[in-house]
């Protein structure tokens, strides 16, 4: 399924005021990322934050780490608002991440459950790349081809992710170090396939799958999460990276 911008910027935009009351996994991934990247380096002087949304992974990432300079971007223009309130004199680029034009090298990129949303993994951290010092450091969390895999097998949607094993040889190839790569996982629990569904869409998750979920298809889903499983669960396998640019 090719990624469609807009409809992911409408989901996101949508699901703001919600998102961080129900962003249960996301927080996780962004608290274990920020501690296994303070093993390494806690002080910064650039740092760029992408697909910073509600700045819910900013408010981890400063609790750790010091910088000069704080860049955050988002598809999302609004994402503006709440990060002003975490960091009021930061540098907010809107916009594709993968078109925004920083204007200097960044000596940390950061970002927190996104880059599962890049079409082409490798062609996007080759691009990102160029805005990174040598020495640099990248660190990522996204998702494994696994992620909420009780969904995949009612509804057949699902991103195109990559494995632990497949990033690893991306950013590899790409020059970078792997200071670590973890992948984990986590279970959420909803009473009905219902509640399950609108945790998806105040996460902003749902701009994954089909654009308009009709009462029918909804009726349809919950019917046979249902009959399939006996208790309402939906599986989050996120990974995390920590890389250094070599070159
Ligand atoms: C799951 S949210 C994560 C938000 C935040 N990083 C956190 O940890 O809570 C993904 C965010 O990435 C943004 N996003 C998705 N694709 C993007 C892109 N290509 N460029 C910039 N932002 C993007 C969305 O608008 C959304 O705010």
């Amino acid at each position: 399924m090719p990624i469609d911008y807009k409809h992911i910027k409408k989901q996101f935009e949508k699901s703001l005021n919600d998102y961080d009351k129900n962003a249960i996994v996301q927080d996780l991934m962004a608290s274990k990322m920020v501690l296994e990247l303070s093993k390494h380096k806690k002080e910064f002087d650039n740092i760029l934050e992408l697909g910073s949304g509600t700045g819910l992974a900013t408010k981890r990432i400063i609790r750790e780490i010091k910088y000069k300079n704080y860049y955050a971007n988002d598809i999302v223009e609004k994402s503006k608002l709440y990060l002003q309130k975490i960091i009021p004199e930061v540098n907010f680029l809107h916009g594709n991440a993968l078109k925004i034009k920083p204007s200097r090298k960044m000596d940390l990129i950061i970002s927190n459950a996104m880059f599962q949303w890049f079409e082409n993994l490798d062609k996007a951290i080759d691009i990102l790349k160029f805005s990174l010092e040598k020495d640099g450091f990248l660190a990522f969390s996204t998702f494994a081809p696994d992620n909420f895999a009780e969904l995949k097998d009612i509804t057949g949607l699902s991103l195109q992710y990559k494995s632990q094993e497949e990033i690893k040889e991306i950013i590899e190839k790409l020059g970078f170090e792997i200071l670590y790569c973890e992948n984990f996982y986590e279970e959420l629990n909803f009473k009905t396939p219902l509640e399950l569904l609108a945790h998806m869409k105040k996460t902003g998750v749902n701009s994954l799958s089909e654009k308009t979920w009709t009462v029918k298809k909804v009726k349809d889903f919950c019917d046979r999460y249902s009959k399939k499983y006996p208790k309402t669960k939906l599986t989050y396998s996120p990974i995390i990276v920590i890389a250094k640019n070599r070159f």
